[in-house]
């Protein structure tokens, strides 16, 4: 049985088929590229190349989430344990996925009865590990998922989204889409169609791990060129300025990826902020009931229908993030955000302070953006009767009874 809903059902785990052997995939781009070689080309300059004007951005930044959505699978990268005893996930009690080390590297390996069916390399780790993992292996110019996949809180392995539960399968052919936002670049070689599907086909290993500096500020090899050469000049020359960015054009730039799942008219990649977006992907034309809006991958919708959002003319997602800096589960400093705008002093504090007390200032977070589960992932994961549900902070702020009914206690 093949399944073939998943790409018309804008599920995050797209479709179709085919499997087979593992070919050889060298790991030669794990190191940033180095001036003028630049997998987009030459207006690109890599990372790396930032690091010696602008070291502290660049420090931290290889510690977020987005440098580390994408990378080649090993030890260091893979959070799942190859251990004896704590590497298997069961689909049946005679049918098993392994997870294994290899000489020719690390491996998911299909057993029925204890008999080796089928063995596939992990090649490509997408998730930072926040909260899940899933695993890519390349089939000559194809790209396909591993049928296990790695749930972070419950610290187990879990049948990868959208494969059936009881069934071991290694056919699910990724598209570039999950490239577009989890990588700074994937060359694409080819495109065919299999059973009305679009199948990619790409150049094995030419891939630009994680979400970099450039695909938030566009090319920038000029930029870098400029200043080595004129290192007194102190005004940012050759890079999309922030301060003359639209409040719409800085949100662009994260909607690239944080806008919902719809097939780009062409790779965002190339997108640069103050380009048009709608050049590059569809607009979403869905506009449900904002609390209809599944809190996965939505956060530009949620945010733009909050009452904060259209009645203030500067909240954009920098209001309350740092891109370069990982500041999750620190609820003190987002509340501090909230307070610039919501000042104690002022009318629109919150209410609730009379009764609960001041102790709420450090968390208003829970209260107003509570996690919520997300209709479109589950995991299921090893020794568990339901999935797991995945909760994503919701970016619809606004008033939810019920929740904080812990703050009592404050
Ligand atoms: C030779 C030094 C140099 C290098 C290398 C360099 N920059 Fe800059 N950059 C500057 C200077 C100088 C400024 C202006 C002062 C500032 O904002 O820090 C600047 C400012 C910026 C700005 C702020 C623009 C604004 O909104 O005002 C961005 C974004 C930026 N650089 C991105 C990059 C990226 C991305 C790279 C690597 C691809 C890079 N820079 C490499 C010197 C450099
Ligand atoms: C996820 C998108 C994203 C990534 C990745 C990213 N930036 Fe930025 N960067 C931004 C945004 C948005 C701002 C404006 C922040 C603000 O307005 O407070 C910014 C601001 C800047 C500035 C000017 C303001 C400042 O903080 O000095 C520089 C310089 C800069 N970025 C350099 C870099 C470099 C170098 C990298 C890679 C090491 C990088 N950025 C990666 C989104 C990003
Ligand atoms: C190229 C696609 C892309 C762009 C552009 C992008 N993001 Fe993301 N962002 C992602 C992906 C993918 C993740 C999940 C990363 C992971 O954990 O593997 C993510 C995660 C995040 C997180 C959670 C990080 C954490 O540590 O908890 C925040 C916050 C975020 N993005 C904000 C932004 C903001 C703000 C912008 C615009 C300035 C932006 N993103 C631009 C793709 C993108
Ligand atoms: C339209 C952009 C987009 C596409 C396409 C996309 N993702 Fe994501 N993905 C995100 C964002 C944004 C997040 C994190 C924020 C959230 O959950 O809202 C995320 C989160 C994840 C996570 C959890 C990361 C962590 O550590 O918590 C995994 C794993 C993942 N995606 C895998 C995939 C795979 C595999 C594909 C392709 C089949 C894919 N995604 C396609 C945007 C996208
Ligand atoms: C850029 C300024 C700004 C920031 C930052 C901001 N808000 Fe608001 N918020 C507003 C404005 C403006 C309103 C509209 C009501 C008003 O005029 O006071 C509002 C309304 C609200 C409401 C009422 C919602 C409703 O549906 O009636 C709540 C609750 C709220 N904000 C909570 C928060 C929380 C929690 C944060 C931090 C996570 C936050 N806000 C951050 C500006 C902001
Ligand atoms: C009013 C403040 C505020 C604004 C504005 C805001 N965020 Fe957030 N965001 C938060 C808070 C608070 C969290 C929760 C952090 C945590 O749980 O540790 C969060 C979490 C996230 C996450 C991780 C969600 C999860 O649970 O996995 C992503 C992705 C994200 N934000 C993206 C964005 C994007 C993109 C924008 C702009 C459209 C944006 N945020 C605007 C406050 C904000
Ligand atoms: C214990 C949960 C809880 C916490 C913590 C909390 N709030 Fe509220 N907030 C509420 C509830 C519930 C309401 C609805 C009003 C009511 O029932 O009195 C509200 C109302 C609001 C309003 C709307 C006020 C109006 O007049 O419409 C704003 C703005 C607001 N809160 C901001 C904040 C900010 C900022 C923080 C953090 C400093 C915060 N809240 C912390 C539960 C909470």
């Amino acid at each position: 049985m093949k399944n073939r809903t998943m790409r018309s059902n804008r599920g995050v785990w797209m479709v179709t088929a085919i499997a087979a052997l593992v070919t050889v995939f060298v790991q030669c781009m794990q190191q940033p590229a180095a001036a003028g070689t630049d997998l987009r080309g030459a207006g690109y300059a890599g990372a790396e190349a930032c690091r010696s004007c602008h070291a502290n951005i660049y420090d931290s930044y290889l510690h977020t989430a987005h440098n580390r959505s994408t990378a080649p699978a090993n030890e260091g990268t893979i959070k799942g344990s190859f251990e004896r005893d704590s590497n298997e996930y069961y689909y049946q009690p005679h049918v098993k996925v392994a997870m294994e080390r290899r000489d020719s590297g690390l491996y998911q390996v299909a057993y029925l009865n204890n008999q080796e069916q089928q063995a596939f390399r992990f090649d490509l780790v997408v998730g930072s590990g926040r909260k899940a993992q899933t695993f890519l292996y390349y089939q000559d110019d194809k790209v396909f998922q591993l049928p296990v996949s790695y749930f972070v809180p419950m610290q187990r392995w879990a049948n990868s989204p959208n494969y059936p539960a009881k069934q071991v399968r290694f056919d699910r052919n990724i598209p570039i889409g999950c490239f577009e936002c989890h990588s700074s670049y994937i060359r694409r070689t080819n495109v065919s169609a299999q059973d009305g599907f679009r199948v990619d086909h790409f150049d094995q290993g030419k891939i630009i791990y994680g979400i970099d500096c450039e695909r938030c500020h566009g090319p920038a090899a000029q930029h870098v060129q400029f200043h080595q050469a004129n290192p007194t000049e102190k005004t940012a020359q050759h890079i999309p300025v922030q301060a003359s960015l639209t409040r719409q054009q800085k949100m662009d730039v994260c909607a690239t990826c944080h806008s919902g799942l719809r097939e780009s008219i062409k790779p965002t990649f190339r997108f640069t902020p103050g380009a048009q977006l709608s050049e590059f992907l569809p607009p979403d034309t869905t506009k449900p009931d904002p609390n209809a809006i599944d809190v996965h991958g939505n956060q530009v919708q949620l945010l733009q229908a909050s009452a904060c959002f259209e009645n203030s003319i500067t909240m954009d997602c920098s209001s309350c993030h740092n891109p370069h800096t990982t500041e999750r589960t620190n609820m003190a400093v987002f509340s501090q955000r909230c307070m610039s705008c919501h000042q104690q002093s002022g009318n629109a504090f919150c209410p609730k302070e009379k009764e609960l007390g001041a102790g709420i200032r450090a968390n208003c977070i829970d209260c107003h953006m509570p996690a919520k589960e997300s209709h479109v992932i589950s995991l299921q994961s090893q020794g568990s009767m339901q999935p797991t549900p995945n909760l994503v902070r919701t970016h619809l702020i606004g008033i939810y009874p019920g929740e904080g009914n812990r703050f009592k206690k404050l």
